[in-house]
C-alpha cells in the first residue's frame, strides 16, 4: 500500500476498498495450504498451516496487536481513496464492534454510512441463538461527496417490503383479499389475477377547485371534507379510465399493482446469499456481496482495491464488472490462486454506453409506474438497475491484461522493530549488520557471523559439515554474481557447502547452480526466506517454517526450423517440491498432480515474465454448457505438459515459471542461442 501511494501515484484514486482481513481469531481458518483444493489436509499439517498458526495464532497483545495490525492498514486505505470513495470492512460478530471504533477513529464518524450484516451459512450450530451473518461496515472517506448508486432487489409476494400486497384483482373485475396459500405459493393465483396494494387518493387540506366532487360511470367521487385530490380533478378521472380506482361509492381507493415496480430498495440486511457454493479458497466471500459493493459504489472503469485478495474475489468481480482493480496477498496460495482464476474466467460482456467502459454500461432498466405517471400521462420513469448491465449475447470476455508483482522492501521494512542487540554502531553499516546477523542466526543458531564485507555473511560448522551462508539483499533479488561472488570467498577459505538465502531470485541462478556444481567440488544451496519472516508482532518462530530450497523446473525445449524461421518447443519434465515435514527436496514428475499451473515466456527480456502460454490443471472440467452452450473436452482441462511450438525472437531467449501445489513458483531460464 506505501507503494501504491509513493510510487504507483494512487493517492486519492482509489474508489472503493475492499478489506476481509483475518479476523482476529483463528488465524490458521484464514489460510489454505494447497492452490488445487480448499481442504486442508490434516496429513499436511507440517506444512502451511503449522507454519500459519506459529505466525498468526499468537499475536502478542491478542486484539490489540490485531487492531494496531488493521489501523495501519486503514489509514492507508483512507490516504488511496478519492474523495468520493468508500471502504467495506468485513468482518464478524466477534470484533465488529472494535473494528467499528476503530474506522470511527480512522475516517471519522460522520463519514459512516451503514453496518451491512449479511448471511453466510443457514446452520444454527449455537447453543444460544445462530449466527448466520457477517457484517461490512461501511465509511466513505467524506460523505459529503461520496458516491452512491441506489440498487434494487426483486420483490417476493409477502417477503420483506411486499407485506402490503394484500388484495387481488380478478379478471372480471372482482376484488378480493388474497389467501394464505396464495402467498405462500403464488402460482395458486386465478390466471389473469393482479396482486395489489392500496393508496389513497387524496391528501389533507382543502380548496375550492382541488376538492370537487367527481361524477362519473354513474357514480360520485367524494373527496371528503378538508381534503384534496391528490393528483387533481382530471387526475383522477385519468386514474378512473385506467382502472386503477377500486369502483365502489364512496372510496377513493387506488390500486398499486405489484408489478408496478417489482423491485425495492436494498437496504443493509442482506439474506439468501450463503456464501459461494463451490469455494476456491477457504474462506472465500460470495461474489454477490462483492459485486453489490461495487456497485453501489463504483462507476465502471473506477479502481477497486483489496489489500487482503485471498481468492482474488474482488478482483474477479472487478474485472466482470468492468472496473480496474488492485490486489494483494502475503500468501503464495492465494496470490496464485487469484491468477489462475482470473486467467481461467468467463467473464459476460456488457454492452457500454458510447463504446467505452468508462462511458457506462447500458443498464437493465425497470419501468416504476406510479399513481402520478398514470394521472397526469406521464411515462413511467425508467429506473436503472446499475448491478444488471445488459448482456451482448454474442459475445463473451476472457480477463484483460493485468501485473503481478512481488514486493521486494516495502515487505521488510518490518525488520527494523525485531532486532534486539544493541546495534554494533550508527546508521546503515550497523543495520546492514543488524539484518545479516538477524537472518543468519534465523537459518542456523550455530552460525558465526563473519560480518557484512564479503559475501559470506556467516559459517555454521558442524563435526560432519562446514556451511558458508550467504544472504541477499533485503530491497531486491539474489543474482546471479552474488551466487558466485560468494562461492569464490566460501572456496578460497576452504568451504564447499555455500547456502545463498534470499527474499527472491533473479530467474537464472539454477542455470548458475548448475554450472558452479557441474564443476564438482561446490554444493550450492539456493533458500528461499518466507516474505514475512520478519514481520513485526508475531512470535519468533523455528527456522524450519521460515526458510525452504528454491525449487528450479525441468524442461526441455526442442528447436525446429520451419519455412519462416526456427521454432521452439517446450516440454516440462517436473518440478523440485520440498517437502515441510521430512525436510527435503524432491524431484517431480510434471503428470504426478502437484504442478498447478505453469507459464512461459517466449521471449524473456531478463527482467519482467510475459505469460505468453499458460497451462493450468483444473483438476476437473468445467461445465461451459450453460455459459457456452458447448460440450467441452475433458481432456482439454488435463495440465498440457508440451508447449504450441512458437518464433524465435529477438532475445533468443526463453523463461518457464511453474506454481506447484503448495503455492511455490520456480523460474527457470534458457538460451536458445
Ligand atoms: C479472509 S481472507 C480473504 C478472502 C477473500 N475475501 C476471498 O474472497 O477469497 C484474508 C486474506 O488476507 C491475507 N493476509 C493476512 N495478512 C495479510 C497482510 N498483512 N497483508 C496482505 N494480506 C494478508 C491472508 O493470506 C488471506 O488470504
Amino acid at each position: 500500500m506505501e507503494s501504491l501511494l509513493h510510487y504507483e501515484g494512487l493517492r486519492g484514486k482509489v474508489q472503493m476498498v475492499y478489506i476481509d482481513p483475518p479476523y482476529g481469531i483463528k488465524y490458521d481458518s484464514n489460510f489454505q495450504q494447497r492452490v488445487d483444493t480448499a481442504d486442508n489436509e490434516p496429513d499436511d499439517e507440517a506444512d502451511d498451516v503449522l507454519t500459519i498458526k506459529a505466525f498468526r495464532d499468537t499475536w502478542t497483545l491478542g486484539p490489540h496487536s490485531y487492531l494496531q495490525y488493521l489501523q495501519e492498514r486503514l489509514y492507508l486505505c483512507r490516504e488511496l481513496l478519492a474523495d468520493t470513495g468508500s471502504v467495506f470492512v468485513q468482518i464478524n460478530d466477534d470484533n465488529v464492534h472494535r473494528v467499528r471504533l476503530l474506522l470511527d477513529e480512522v475516517f471519522d464518524s460522520k463519514n459512516y454510512i451503514s453496518q451491512i450484516a449479511f448471511q453466510k451459512t443457514t446452520s444454527q450450530t449455537s447453543e444460544t441463538l445462530g449466527t448466520i451473518c457477517d457484517y461490512l461496515v461501511w465509511y466513505a472517506k467524506d460523505k459529503a461527496s461520496f458516491r452512491y448508486r441506489q440498487l434494487f432487489e426483486p420483490k417476493t409476494l409477502g417477503g420483506e417490503g411486499s407485506k402490503e400486497y394484500t388484495n387481488v384483482e380478478l379478471p372480471s373485475g372482482e376484488v378480493r383479499r388474497i389467501t394464505d396459500e396464495e402467498l405462500d405459493d403464488p402460482n395458486r393465483l386465478p390466471k389473469g389475477a393482479k396482486v395489489f396494494a392500496t393508496d389513497s387518493i387524496v391528501s389533507e387540506g382543502g380548496s375550492e377547485a382541488g376538492s370537487k366532487d367527481i361524477p362519473i360511470d354513474g357514480l360520485v367521487l367524494r373527496c371528503g371534507e378538508n381534503r384534496h385530490w391528490k393528483c387533481g380533478v382530471e387526475g383522477v378521472k385519468a386514474l378512473w379510465r385506467a382502472g386503477r380506482l377500486v369502483k365502489r361509492e364512496g372510496l377513493r381507493i387506488y390500486k398499486r399493482y405489484f408489478n408496478d415496480f417489482p423491485y425495492i430498495p436494498l437496504n443493509n440486511v442482506w439474506l439468501g446469499l450463503r456464501g459461494e457454493a463451490k469455494k476456491d479458497y477457504v474462506v472465500q466471500t460470495s461474489a454477490t456481496v462483492v459485486e453489490r459493493c461495487i456497485a453501489l459504489a463504483t462507476e465502471p472503469g473506477g479502481i477497486v482495491f483489496d489489500p487482503t485478495c485471498g481468492s482474488g474475489t474482488t478482483a474477479f468481480c472487478g474485472e466482470k464488472l468492468g472496473r480496474r482493480w488492485i490486489t494483494c496477498d502475503t500468501s503464495r496460495v492465494a496470490t496464485n490462486k487469484t491468477r489462475q482464476r482470473l486467467l481461467s474466467g468467463l467473464f459476460e460482456h456488457y454492452k457500454t454506453s458510447n463504446g467505452v467502459i468508462s462511458g457506462g454500461f447500458r443498464y437493465r432498466t425497470a419501468p416504476r409506474i406510479t399513481q402520478s405517471s398514470i394521472a397526469y400521462g406521464r411515462e413511467p420513469e425508467q429506473v436503472e438497475l446499475v448491478d444488471r448491465p445488459e448482456v451482448d449475447p454474442d459475445a463473451f470476455r476472457v480477463c484483460g491484461p493485468f501485473e503481478v508483482m512481488s514486493l521486494g522492501r516495502y515487505s521488510l521494512e518490518d525488520w527494523k522493530g525485531y532486532v534486539v542487540r544493541e546495534a554494533a554502531g550508527v546508521g546503515e553499516p550497523a543495520k546492514l549488520e543488524n539484518y545479516i546477523e538477524v537472518i543468519c542466526r534465523l537459518y542456523r543458531k550455530d552460525a558465526a557471523i563473519q560480518g557484512a564485507s564479503g559475501l559470506v555473511h556467516a559459517v555454521a560448522e558442524t563435526e560432519k559439515e562446514k556451511i558458508a551462508i550467504s544472504v541477499g539483499p533485503v530491497s531486491g533479488r539474489v543474482t546471479a554474481k552474488q551466487i558466485n561472488d560468494a562461492v569464490q570467498d566460501a572456496l578460497a577459505s576452504g568451504i564447499l557447502e555455500v547456502h545463498v538465502l534470499g527474499w527472491a531470485f533473479e530467474a537464472n541462478v539454477g542455470e548458475v547452480k548448475s554450472q558452479l556444481e557441474a564443476r564438482g567440488k561446490v554444493k550450492v544451496e539456493l533458500i528461499m526466506i518466507r516474505p514475512d519472516t520478519l514481520a513485526e508482532g508475531l512470535k519468533a518462530t523455528q527456522p524450519e517454517m521460515l526458510f525452504s530450497p528454491l525449487a528450479l523446473p525441468d524442461i526441455k525445449v526442442k528447436l525446429k526450423r520451419n519455412g519462416k524461421g526456427p521454432e521452439a518447443e517446450v516440454t516440462l519434465n517436473g518440478v523440485a517440491l520440498f517437502d515441510r515435514k521430512r525436510r527435503h527436496t524432491e524431484y517431480k514428475h510434471a503428470d504426478s498432480g502437484y504442478i498447478s499451473a505453469w507459464y512461459i515466456d517466449e521471449d524473456y527480456d531478463g527482467d519482467c515474465f510475459v505469460d505468453c502460454q499458460m497451462f493450468f490443471d483444473f483438476k476437473k472440467a468445467p461445465n461451459l454448457k450453460a455459459a457456452l452452450r458447448a460440450e467441452v473436452d475433458p481432456e482439454e482441462y488435463k495440465l498440457q505438459l508440451t508447449s504450441q511450438p512458437f518464433p524465435v525472437r529477438g532475445y533468443k531467449r526463453i523463461a518457464v515459471k511453474v506454481v506447484d501445489v503448495y503455492g511455490n513458483e520456480s523460474t527457470v531460464v534458457h538460451d536458445l542461442k
